[in-house]
């Protein structure tokens, strides 16, 4: 899973250094256009495609930082990132679902 992510690294050289306010599929979008995600540049009707390519490049929930581990086998990584709504350092707000204020850090 490393290996794709490491030429995404290698081919994209500066491209993520101007992309600061771009929302996050945009910013996504200038690896490989809409099928760096989407089968054909069109979303899959169950999601399917488009989870197993998120876990492709960034492993999976278990894997990663807090507070993913906590949701392995719970959630899937669109149910907190809205990419096509949230920009590149916009992070999720917890009390979306827990209202007993909790925060990432
Ligand atoms: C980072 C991965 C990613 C990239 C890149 C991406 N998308 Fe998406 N897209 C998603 C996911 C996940 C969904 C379903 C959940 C959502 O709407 O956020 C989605 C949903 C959609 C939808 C349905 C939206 C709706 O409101 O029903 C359309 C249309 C779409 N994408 C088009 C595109 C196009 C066109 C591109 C290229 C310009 C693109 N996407 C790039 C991940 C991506
Ligand atoms: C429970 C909600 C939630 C789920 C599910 C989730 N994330 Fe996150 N993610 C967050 C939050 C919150 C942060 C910011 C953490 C912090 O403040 O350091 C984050 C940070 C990240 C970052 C780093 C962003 C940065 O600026 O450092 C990446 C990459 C990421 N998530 C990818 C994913 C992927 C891929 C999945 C699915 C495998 C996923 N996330 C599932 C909430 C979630
Ligand atoms: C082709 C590889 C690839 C795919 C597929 C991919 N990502 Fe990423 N993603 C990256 C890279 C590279 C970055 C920028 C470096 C980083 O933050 O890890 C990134 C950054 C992110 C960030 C951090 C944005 C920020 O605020 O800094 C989130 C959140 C994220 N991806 C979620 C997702 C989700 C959700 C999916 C699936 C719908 C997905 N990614 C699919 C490679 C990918
Ligand atoms: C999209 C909904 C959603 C979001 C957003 C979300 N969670 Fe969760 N979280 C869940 C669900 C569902 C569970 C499993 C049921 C439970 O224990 O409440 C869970 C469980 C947890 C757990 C383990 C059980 C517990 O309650 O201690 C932790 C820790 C946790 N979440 C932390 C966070 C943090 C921190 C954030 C914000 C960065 C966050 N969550 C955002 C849905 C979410």
């Amino acid at each position: 899973m490393f290996k794709k992510l490491l030429c995404v690294f290698f081919g994209m050289g500066l491209a993520f250094s101007a992309s600061a306010a771009d929302v996050i599929a945009d910013m996504h979008a200038e690896m490989s256009g809409c099928e760096t995600c989407h089968a054909d540049g069109a979303p899959s009707e169950d999601g399917a495609h488009e989870a197993a390519q998120c876990a492709d490049c960034h492993g999976g929930l278990a894997d990663m930082e807090a507070p993913h581990p906590a949701h392995d086998g719970m959630l899937e990584c669109t149910d907190c990132h809205m990419v096509h709504e949230q920009e590149v350092g916009q992070h999720p707000a917890c009390d979306a679902c827990h209202d007993d204020g909790r925060t990432a850090n």
